[in-house]
């Protein structure tokens, strides 16, 4: 069994892109820049952004922030995006989910301009990369892309499994994974809340993609000997064993699954730092206009 260092993956991608981005500085090209909007005070959003901040400040890309009390009015917050859209300075940016339940999330990602949609949520984006065109791919589904890239796994063919079917994970990776690219190239299942039989068809899988957000939900019974696990969960969970008193965990049963497995995501450490990365590429690529060119 093969640990997947996300972390290390992460940190490597963060200095390949720092120093392109070194370069363009030293070329006198100003740097990217990634704005984000931020509304409420949801302590899980200001964690992402500021996360978010500080991931562009280790590469040297330029960042901002825009603030909004919780009361923002949908219309307010449409032409926060509408003036980001058209500020030259700023190549892509995000609107933190989620809103609050007075503004419709659907019609704000909607406003963004799909060139500068570097979370990928836009129907435009998504459609363009179900498609298997240039496209903004959502971070989580980027990165762990990546991370079957940099580790060399072979998918072409493979049974690839993946649990959960939500538009920011789950359906994006069943799509990327049934691509005629590498990685792609695999047969595809998706499974969620109604399936049937669900032990019998996970333990089908050479390739097993875990975003149903459950705890521990895939035990060992479940896994074939010598499948890929991605675990894409992460749930804090109280623990007398740390000083905290708590602890992360996935949605995979990590202590009896991992050695069934030929590669696995370690919780915390896996699949949660590519997630950022993805963002910070995403927005190179906005930068140097390559998707939509
Ligand atoms: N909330 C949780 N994850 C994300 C994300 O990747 N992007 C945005 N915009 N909001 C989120």
């Amino acid at each position: 069994m093969q640990i997947i260092d996300g972390k290390k993956i992460a940190a490597e991608i963060k200095e390949e892109i720092a120093s392109e981005v070194k370069k363009m500085i030293d070329a006198d090209e100003r740097p990217p820049h990634l704005a984000a909007i931020l509304v409420g005070n949801d302590p899980a959003s200001e964690t992402y952004v500021t996360s978010k901040g500080k991931a562009c400040k280790q590469v040297g890309f330029d960042s901002s922030t825009y603030r909004f009390e919780s009361d923002i009015t949908e219309e307010e917050l449409l032409e926060t995006v509408s003036f980001l859209n058209n500020d030259p300075d700023i190549d892509g940016f995000i609107v933190q989910l989620p809103l609050p339940d007075h503004i419709d999330e659907d019609k704000v990602i909607q406003a963004i301009k799909p060139e500068k949609d570097v979370d990928g949520f836009h129907p435009v984006n998504v459609g363009r990369m179900t498609i298997g065109l240039p496209a903004y791919i959502s971070a989580t589904p980027n990165g762990i892309m990546e991370l079957l890239k940099r580790t060399g796994i072979e998918t072409e063919g493979k049974n690839c499994v993946v649990l959960g079917r939500s538009n920011i994970v789950g359906r994006p990776m069943s799509i990327l994974m049934s691509r005629t690219t590498q990685p792609g190239n695999a047969t595809v299942t998706v499974c969620h809340s109604r399936t049937r039989n669900l032990p019998q068809i996970t333990a089908q899988a050479d390739i097993l993609i875990v975003a149903i957000g459950k705890p521990e939900f895939v035990t060992a019974d479940m896994v074939k000997e010598g499948a890929v696990v991605i675990d894409v969960g992460i749930h804090r969970v109280e623990s007398s064993e740390t000083k905290s008193g708590f602890r992360l965990i996935g949605d995979v049963k990590y202590d009896e699954v991992a050695p069934k497995t030929s590669y696995i995501t370690p919780v915390p450490g896996g699949v949660g730092p590519m997630t950022i990365v993805s963002l910070l590429m995403n927005t190179f690529k906005a930068h140097k206009q390559e998707i939509y060119s």
